[in-house]
């Protein structure tokens, strides 16, 4: 693929875009401010502040500089420790594609998307690399994994930041999670090599970019200095927030089936009282459960990713 392929603008990230994209967040005056440093920002602001998820895709392939720009992006970013525990897989074969998005969750636009970035946890780099200098390996508690999640993570936003400055749009997929054990497989990875997050990326279809999705209100999300909200107040954001969902029908569509709570009967909620606070009310309060926790807790042991205790030593 030529470097000269056309390239398309990327005029969300404009100034002005970012500051509309920070008045969804922030009042008026702070909106204005964010919206002149945009100018002197090189387009980061306006990138990071008109982000939304894309699951529309055009099918032409991501040019190989992009792919370069975004490969070097996944490791240029901060490290825990500087363990590097994480490594990428890029996917392009479309058949290969198209069994990661069915083991994801039957994720269409993973399909569609000419480009998916496995993230994977990699545990087994840092053993192999003990086990050189003739050491048993003893990092076998929590602190490991959360670093291997927060060091792929960190390498995924930032492809996907370089990704919409370059015009591409993305989506991160936390649905990769539930077909771990069979997407590792797929891909030849060795144990302690667990795939957790993916990045799909290509041209939004027609080059229409959704606009900025909506945020829980700031003052619930953000504190200075320390916790500085009563309970009565975060309650009454959040049923000021709910009641601007129910108004937007904001989840339309996306309603989670009554049955999932267990409680019989007719869904007692009418369709313009389903707002935030019933969708994660049913999402996070519901009575049964697919098969996919129990289904992760099985497979991310399997492939090595296993809990023990601080200086636990490998039997190995
Ligand atoms: C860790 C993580 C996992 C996600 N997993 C998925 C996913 O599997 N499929 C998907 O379509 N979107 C996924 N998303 C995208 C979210 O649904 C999206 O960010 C959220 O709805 C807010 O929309 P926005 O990104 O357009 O602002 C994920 C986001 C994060 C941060």
């Amino acid at each position: 693929m030529p470097s000269d392929a056309p390239r398309p603008h990327a005029t969300h990230a404009s100034p002005e875009a970012a500051r509309a994209a920070a008045a969804t967040v922030l009042d008026a005056g702070a909106a204005d401010a964010v919206g002149a440093l945009a100018a002197d920002s090189a387009g980061t602001l306006g990138t990071v502040l008109t982000h939304a998820s894309v699951r529309r895709f055009e099918p032409e392939p991501v040019p190989d500089d992009v792919v370069a720009a975004l490969e070097a992006a996944l490791v240029r970013g901060p490290t825990s420790s500087a363990l590097h525990s994480y490594t990428h897989v890029l996917v392009r074969d479309p058949e290969r594609k198209r069994r990661m998005a069915h083991l994801a969750g039957d994720q269409r636009w993973i399909d569609e998307a000419p480009l998916l970035i496995v993230g994977c946890a990699d545990l087994r780099r840092t053993r192999a690399m003990v086990h050189a200098r003739g050491y048993r390996y003893t990092a076998h508690d929590l602190r490991m994994l959360v670093s291997a999640t927060a060091d792929l993570t960190v390498g995924l936003q930032n492809a996907s930041l370089v990704a919409q400055s370059l015009g591409y749009g993305t989506v991160l997929l936390g649905g990769v999670l539930n077909g771990s054990l069979e997407i590792a497989h797929d891909l030849g990875l060795p144990e302690r090599v667990v795939p957790l997050v993916g990045l799909s990326v290509g041209r939004p279809a027609g080059d229409r970019w959704p606009t900025p999705r909506p945020r829980l209100p700031l003052p619930l999300l953000v504190h200075h200095e320390a916790w500085s909200l009563t309970d009565a107040a975060e309650r009454a954001l959040l049923e000021a927030h709910d009641a601007e969902t129910c108004a937007e029908g904001t989840y339309e569509g996306r309603r989670i089936p009554w049955a999932a709570m267990g409680r019989g009967g007719e869904d007692p909620v009418a369709e313009g009282d389903y707002g935030i606070l019933e969708h994660v009310g049913r999402k996070q309060g519901r009575a049964t459960w697919g098969p996919q926790g129990a289904k992760v807790d099985h497979d991310l042991p399997a492939q090595g990713l296993r809990v023990r205790g601080t200086g636990d030593v490998d039997p190995d």
